[in-house]
């Protein structure tokens, strides 16, 4: 199992996407195990993406991500990372597919509502830097046997 960092974007919250993104994690039998609120600040999203220092567009994508609350959330389930990655779709809504949140929810190609860890090391990077210790859950579902194949001792 994996867990990854997701983070609807200012203009998500502020659209009033949430719960439509939300929903979308929790219908694909994805488990959320962690989510807040918060206004990110310029040190946090420095570290967030420390690997796009320097590039052209990092001075407006800190701007941004500090520019309003976003909602950070902690997301499980079996390849959660790739999974969760389509399931956003390319960076710019302007390029991505109809299906995707991105493709469904946006047309700018600069605002682009979601962030989702690239890797198991980001993942673990970026949820040690948002979440807490003891701030992502622990918790079995009622209804896992039916989301995942159980049979043969693991999840398939
Ligand atoms: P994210 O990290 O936010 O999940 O998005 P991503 O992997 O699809 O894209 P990435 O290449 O990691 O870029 C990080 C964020 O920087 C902004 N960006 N702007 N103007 C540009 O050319 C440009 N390229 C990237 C986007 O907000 C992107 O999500
Ligand atoms: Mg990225």
């Amino acid at each position: 199992m994996e867990t990854t960092l997701i983070i609807l974007k200012p203009d998500a919250v502020q659209r009033g996407l949430m719960g439509r993104v939300i929903s979308r994690f929790e219908d694909k039998g994805l488990q959320i195990v962690g989510m807040k609120m918060m206004t990110i600040s310029k040190e946090l999203a420095a570290k967030h993406y420390e690997s796009h220092h320097g590039k052209p567009f990092y001075n407006g994508l800190v701007s941004f991500m500090t520019s309003s609350p976003v909602l950070v959330m902690a997301i499980r389930g079996m390849g959660a990372i790739t999974v969760s990655r389509k399931m956003m779709g390319a960076t710019f809504g302007s390029k991505a597919e109809p299906g995707t949140i991105r493709g469904d929810f946006g047309v700018s190609s600069s605002f682009n509502l979601i962030h989702g860890s690239d890797s198991p090391e980001a993942a673990e990077r970026e949820l040690g830097l948002f979440f807490a210790k003891g701030e992502v859950q622990e918790f079995k579902r009622a209804g896992e046997v039916w989301v995942y194949d159980m049979s043969g001792g693991k999840p398939e």
